[in-house]
């Protein structure tokens, strides 16, 4: 591990939206594109998948699936410097966490906010069980970053709190054992090698409140990549605004407004001060709509072409060579810890 890493992970418990895309997907292969001199990890946290249900038929071919989705975004395969796996075929990723789990409090897993959220959900679904897997997501989680000494780490807003987590308890390993670990860098300092002010959030469609979400059971308030562009369009000309008929990119009064702005600057890879410039104080949120539903099909048009034309086999070969590689990386840091801790001389 001689380069500096970019690691990110995402999931496949369902199609990626594009929150996925612009939050995680996009910014770590601007990087893998244009700079060969760190280390890129771009993997599926398969195990991550079921933490809540799903349709365990459809786990494989979908992982195999997100796998051509980040082709299809642009990740050169060809570079020797970038590397895709699933985080099942390299088993120290769970040896790595029983161990961290060992060092983790109850507590602290039992206050992250997504476990709580989450936590609801299932207990006012059908399927009441609240996993230890659920629990444990976090801890699954810093294993994926520390085993692989990752510095950047592009995630969306949402995955903050877990960041932060790992940071603590590569400290709290390092504070005990050593130095066992490389801490990845602090938000602020994330945010700023990825030129963000802050986490990146896309808001639902239909209550933007609350986060676009996989999980979400109302479909109209996610943009699929695999979305029919009319069909996706169609659902950005039901998008929820507000009653104040007035453009203003104020995320806190004009959730919904800003969501628009936001995607718009996103999907027509414009500055968010410039769309807002041209749109400030205008009162047609149905033009509004219109820009954004254009650039919508325009996005998807594009990328669904480039996905059709990804060699499957060639995905395939890259995969497991890579997986061959990353499992000699990862052991590595593990057996640094299983010696750390006692279990090896
Ligand atoms: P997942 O699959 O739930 O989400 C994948 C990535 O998409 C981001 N994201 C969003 N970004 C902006 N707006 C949204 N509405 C939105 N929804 C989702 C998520 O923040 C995430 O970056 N726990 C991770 C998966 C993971 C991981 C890792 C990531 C497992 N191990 C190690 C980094 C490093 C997750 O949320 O996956």
């Amino acid at each position: 591990m001689d380069k500096t890493v970019i690691l990110t992970g995402l999931r496949a418990n369902n199609d990626l939206h594009i929150g996925n895309y612009f939050g995680a997907m996009l910014p770590i292969i601007k990087m893998a594109k244009n700079h060969d001199e760190y280390q890129i990890n771009l993997f599926v946290p398969d195990l991550h998948s079921f933490t809540t249900p799903i349709d365990h038929g459809s786990l494989y071919e979908q992982t195999l699936a997100n796998l051509r989705l980040f082709v299809a975004a642009g990740l050169p395969l060809d570079k020797a410097n970038v590397y895709i796996y699933r985080q099942s075929f390299i088993p120290a990723h769970s040896e790595l966490t029983w161990i961290l789990d060992c060092f983790t409090g109850i507590g602290e897993m039992n206050r992250m906010t997504q476990f709580k959220d989450k936590q609801v959900k299932l207990t006012t679904s059908v399927d009441t069980r609240v996993s230890m897997g659920l629990l444990n997501y976090p801890v699954l989680m810093a294993a994926d970053i520390l085993l692989y000494s990752a510095a950047y780490i592009p995630v969306g807003d949402d995955q903050k709190q877990h960041l932060e987590f790992t940071r603590d308890i590569a400290m709290r390993m390092n504070a005990k054992f050593g130095d066992l670990f490389v801490v990845p860098k602090s938000a602020e300092e994330q945010n700023k090698f990825f030129s963000l002010d802050q986490g990146l959030r896309i808001r639902s469609l239909v209550e933007p409140e609350k986060k676009m979400s996989k999980s979400e059971d109302n479909d109209k308030s996610v943009i699929f990549l695999n979305d029919q562009p009319d069909i996706a369009s169609r659902k950005i000309m039901s998008a929820t605004t507000d009653s104040l008929n007035q453009i203003n990119y104020n995320p806190t009064k004009q959730p919904g407004v800003s969501n628009l702005l936001q995607l718009l600057a996103l999907l027509t890879a414009q500055p968010q001060n410039e769309i807002n410039a041209n749109w400030q104080g205008k009162t047609s949120y149905g033009e509004l709509k219109q820009a954004v539903a254009e650039a919508t099909n325009k996005f998807l048009v594009d990328f669904q072409a480039k996905l059709s034309s990804v060699n499957h086999q060639e995905v395939i070969s890259r995969l497991e060579a890579n997986e061959t590689a990353m499992n000699d990386q990862a052991n590595q840091t593990l057996q640094k810890v299983q010696r750390a801790v006692g279990l090896r001389q």
